[in-house]
């Protein structure tokens, strides 16, 4: 019986062959410090940051509060910070340097005493040591600091190179927004450095912290916080009101959602945002009233921003689960990886009424999900051939797509210092999740030109592996962004026409029209032929000129 079995099951085996790749999660290395912020700023190496607080790894006989990450060792080396990031946001400017603005005021026994951090602008230059020697962030709170103090602000790359910072609180407060700091400003300043108050922030609170903010590729900034969102006109300083989140859904830190722009494609690069999860709970309920046990929303809700799209109103569809404490990474295939969070309760720690430890959040959501923004209404949503983790990334987390086309995860701190013995300790484990193309042979972009021109055309040499069928390529472009509360500032996809030589030895890409479609400044890019990824090339798009810069390239009219 047993022989007769392996007889017939043996042919098939055989046939069947190795079983295709598929999507998995390494653990590899530990960060020393709680990776609450993280940003790509080379092929090799990621900024992560935490806050001033007794973290393992030392610098200078105190626990570090950030670190160079290089993804060759996977090991974190101290970064020497001045000032407390902790709840900092940041992003890259177009002559290629990493901003990180405003932090924390803290009394600490860990440090020396001048670590305030709320006014910060720290520059990390760009890097070309692979494993970071000699890079550093640079500090001078004399001369180089923000107008006023803010903590939990967002940040964005604006058409012009520059970074814009929105909102944020003066001070620490446990939870809802009650010391708002309702304005925008820019680095490098405009108006002689004075911000511009916002009647949008005024009228989100107290749930606008982190507002999700995004560039349009008419220059305007689409910005969502709570249940209301606006598309705000840089040049002309005026705010629009667009419609509400619908069902009462409320997005920003501490209900924190996420949401993301989907990727822009030639030749009209219509801009989509997708709003997900976050929480219904009114923003009237003390949070002493709120429980760790609240369902979170699998609400997503999608807009076009067209003057067609916004009369249609916010478009919802339903997640697999409800998620607080997510993120989304934009795929280089475009579609959206949906990851980290909860199922369960509010951002921050120790304020329901029946926290886990001191986590106000339960239930970690521990299975990414996918999303395909061009598959039909009501089949976008997949978890197929996923894998689940093990490992809880909750509040502080932080998650980011690496040049080498795979997602890093790190972090998780629901609790006020390191706590290692309760359910969700602070978490210093890093984890990769592999998308199949990982473990394959893959295409390769070759000799690609560090700086390229807005509407250029450029030929490079391109591998691409026996057997692949070459009917669908992809090149996208994209910002891996700065990854801090459950939202990516400045992340970014766009496509860009390619043609691949007849010999298939060559291809040719044309980098998008102008530097409102595109930021100018660093981006990656990623070459996917038939759902096979190459690794990132690294470049700077525009004429890596310091901010403010030029209009570049070609307008797009509308
Ligand atoms: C917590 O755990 C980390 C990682 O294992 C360890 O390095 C650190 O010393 C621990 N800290 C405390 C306060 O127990
Ligand atoms: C972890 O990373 C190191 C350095 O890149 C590598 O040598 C090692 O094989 C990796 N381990 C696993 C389990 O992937
Ligand atoms: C948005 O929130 C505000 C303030 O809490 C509320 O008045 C308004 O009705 C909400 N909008 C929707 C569409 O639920
Ligand atoms: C609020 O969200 C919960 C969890 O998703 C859901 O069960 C409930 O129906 C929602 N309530 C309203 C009024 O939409
Ligand atoms: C959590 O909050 C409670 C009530 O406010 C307080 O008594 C307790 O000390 C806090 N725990 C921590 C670890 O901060
Ligand atoms: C980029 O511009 C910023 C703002 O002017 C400046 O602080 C930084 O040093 C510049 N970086 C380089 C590499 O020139």
């Amino acid at each position: 019986m047993r022989s007769l079995l392996s007889f017939l099951l043996l042919p098939l085996l055989v046939i069947g062959g190795p079983t295709p790749p598929d999507w998995h999660f390494v653990q590899n290395g530990t960060t020393g410090i709680i990776a609450l912020e993280a940003i790509v700023v080379s092929p090799t190496l990621a900024i992560l940051f935490d806050r001033v607080q007794n973290d393992p790894l030392q610098i200078k006989g105190h626990g570090a509060w950030g670190v160079l990450w290089d993804f060759e060792t996977n090991k974190a080396t101290p970064l020497d910070l001045r000032s407390d990031t902790f709840c900092a946001s940041g992003g890259h400017l177009s002559n290629g340097s990493m901003i990180s603005v405003g932090g924390q005021d803290v009394e600490s026994p860990y440090t020396e005493p001048d670590t305030d951090g709320r006014m910060t602008i720290r520059v990390f230059e760009p890097c070309t040591n692979p494993s970071g020697t000699g890079c550093t962030v640079f500090e001078d709170p004399n001369t180089l600091h923000l107008a006023t103090t803010r903590w939990y602000p967002s940040s964005l790359r604006i058409f012009d190179g520059s970074l814009m910072v929105v909102g944020g609180m003066h001070e620490l407060q446990p939870f809802y927004n009650v010391d708002p700091v309702n304005s925008f400003e820019f680095f490098p300043k405009k108006d002689g450095g004075v911000p511009r108050p916002s009647p949008f922030l005024e009228r989100s609170l107290p749930v606008n912290l982190f507002p999700r903010v995004f560039a349009l590729p008419d220059g305007k900034v689409f910005m969502i916080a709570n249940n209301q969102s606006i598309i705000y006109d840089i040049e002309a300083g005026t705010e629009t009101r667009l419609p509400d989140l619908p069902n009462g859904v409320r997005i920003t830190n501490p209900f924190d959602g996420t949401a993301t722009l989907l990727p822009l494609s030639p030749p009209h690069f219509i801009p989509e945002v997708l709003v997900c999860g976050g929480t219904n709970t009114s923003d009237t309920i003390p949070p002493e009233e709120m429980s760790s046990q609240d369902p979170a929303s699998d609400q997503c809700s999608r807009i076009t921003l067209t003057p067609e799209g916004i009369a249609k109103g916010w478009v919802v569809e339903r997640m697999l689960e409800g998620r607080v404490l997510l993120e989304m990474i934009l795929m280089p295939d475009g579609k959206v990886l949906i990851i980290n969070g909860a199922q369960t309760g509010y951002s921050a720690y120790n304020t329901t009424k029946d926290p886990i430890g001191q986590s106000n959040a339960d239930h970690p959501a521990f299975t990414p999900v996918l999303y395909t923004p061009d598959a039909p209404l009501g089949s976008r949503f997949s978890n197929q051939g996923m894998p689940a983790s093990d490992i809880a990334r909750l509040y502080h987390s932080s998650v980011t797509l690496t040049p080498s086309g795979n997602i890093f995860l790190a972090g998780s701190n629901p609790n006020s210092g390191i706590v290692n013995d309760t359910l969700f300790h602070s978490e210093f484990r890093v984890e990769f999740l592999n998308p199949p193309y990982m473990g394959v042979a893959r295409p390769a972009l070759r000799n690609v030109p560090a700086i390229i021109p807005f509407n250029h055309a450029f030929t490079v040499p391109v591998d691409i592996p026996a057997g692949i069928n070459t009917a669908k390529m992809q090149v996208a472009l994209i910002d891996l962004g700065f990854s801090s509360h459950s939202f990516h500032s400045s992340s970014r996809l766009v496509f860009m026409n390619a043609v691949l030589a007849r010999d298939r030895k060559s291809v040719t890409i044309t980098t998008p029209p102008n530097n409102r479609i595109f930021p100018p400044g660093p981006g990656y890019i990623f070459l996917t032929i038939d759902g096979v990824t190459s690794v990132g090339a690294q470049v700077i798009i525009g004429d890596a000129k310091a901010p403010p810069v030029k209009d570049q390239g070609i307008p797009l009219h509308f």
